[in-house]
This record gives structure tokens, sequence and C-alpha cells, in this order.
């Protein structure tokens, strides 16, 4: 991709997403009524990794990327860390969260607003990093680097998550939010390059037909 092709790909999500309404509707593009399902699918995923669920994981601080007004800090990754910070490229949605939050919102530490080519995690603190519905917004340069420093970002026994739309044969371009869905090949391909091992991958069960499948990738 050229310099001006990046241009236009970033240039064009930021305006989609300055359009979007800051409700989880908006965030989930009209289907605010499988946010239930997606969450509780999460959770199951995550669970067994964390301490309180057998696994190493502490719950001390998590990183939401991508994180819109914090749909999912506020339903998966408050109920169950001590602190959690946003990272997010609409400072619009970063506006709204606290109040979307609601009193839980004081344990909400940082909300950067930067889009994830651009953000390092500091290195050694997060003991889940969660990446969800984001990931088609980054070239695939951008997004092997950003993998990378996500690695560098977690604590000993830390664990990225990744959950996506994953297309079926080819990656898919979508002209009016400027992402691309990717292959579960291409993903996984990106994942090996990264130096980051897959602990756990699955598909998450129960959204309506017609919508793309949606895996959760747990890596290390
Ligand atoms: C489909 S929404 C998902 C929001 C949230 N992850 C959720 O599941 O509720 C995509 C979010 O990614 C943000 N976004 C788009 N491009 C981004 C980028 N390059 N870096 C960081 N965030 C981005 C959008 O502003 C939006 O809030």
């Amino acid at each position: 991709m050229s310099l001006e092709e990046e241009d236009k790909f970033y240039g064009d999500a930021k305006k989609y997403w300055e359009g979007i309404t800051p409700t989880v509707d908006g965030m989930l593009g009209g289907f605010a009524k499988i946010s239930p399902t997606d969450i509780n699918g999460s959770h199951a995923f995550l669970r067994p990794f964390l301490v309180v669920g057998g696994g190493k994981t502490e719950t001390t601080r998590a990183l939401d990327c991508g994180a819109g007004i914090g749909r999912i800090t506020k339903r998966l990754l408050l109920p169950i860390f001590k602190t959690v910070d946003m990272v997010e490229l609409n400072q619009k949605f970063l506006d709204e969260a606290r109040s979307f939050i609601g009193e839980e919102s004081s344990r909400v530490d940082k909300l950067f607003c930067s889009g994830l080519q651009d953000f390092t995690p500091k290195v050694g603190t997060y003991d889940v990093i969660w990446s969800q519905w984001v990931l088609g917004h980054l070239t695939d340069d951008h997004l092997l680097k950003f993998l990378k420093r996500c690695q560098s970002g977690l604590t000993a026994n830390g664990i990225l998550i990744l959950k996506e739309n994953i297309s079926g044969q080819d990656r898919e371009f979508d002209e009016l939010d400027s992402s691309y869905t990717r292959t579960r090949e291409e993903l996984d391909k990106v994942i090996s390059q990264s130096g980051l091992n897959i602990l756990k991958c699955e598909k998450q069960k129960g959204f309506p037909k017609g919508l793309y499948d949606v895996y959760m990738y747990a890596l290390q």
C-alpha cells in the first residue's frame, strides 16, 4: 500500500467512526442485541486462563483496544479486573465512556485517544490485552507490529485476546468503514510472524445467521 493509499485507508475509517452515535448499537453496526451473547462467549473463553478460573493470569490490569464507548470494558473487563485502561481512535467515544460505564468507571484509569497503529502499550503492564472488532482497521504491516508491541506490554503470565470477524475464502474490504475482514489463514500467518503462540482458538457460538464467523484467539 502506498503512503497515499494508507492515508486514505485510515482517514476514511476515522471519518466513518466520527459519524457514528456513541451507543452500543453504534459500536455494533445496529446489532446491539448480540452484545450479551458476545460478552458471555468472551467470559467463558477468558476465564480458564485467569487465576480465579484455575489458570495463571492475574487480574490486576487490562487494556481494551479499539474500546469505543467501553462496551467490553463495562460488561466484561471491569467485573474481572481491578483496573482497566482503554485505547480508542475517536475522542467522542471516550468522552461518552465514563457516563456509559457509570459508577465503576472510577476503576477505569487511562483513556488513550490513539489509533492502534500509533499506540504502544507500556512494557510489562497488562494481564490481559483485549482487542475486538478493530484489527481490520490496521494494515497488514501495522497489525504485525501492533501484535509485537502488545506482547511486550503483557505481564509475565499475561495474554492477548483477539476477537474478530473472519471471512470464508478471500479477505474482504468494506468501503463503508474502510476495514478488512481477513481469513483465518491470514490471521494465523500474522500471529505466527509476530512470534506469539496460540494458546486457544475458538469460534463464537450463537450469533445470528448471516453475520461473519467470529473467532477468539488467546495469544502469548
Ligand atoms: C466495531 S467498533 C468495536 C468497539 C468495541 N471493540 C466493541 O466491541 O464494542 C470499532 C471501534 O474501533 C475504533 N477504531 C477504528 N479504527 C481504529 C484504529 N485504527 N485504532 C483504534 N481504534 C480504532 C472505532 O472508533 C470503534 O470505536
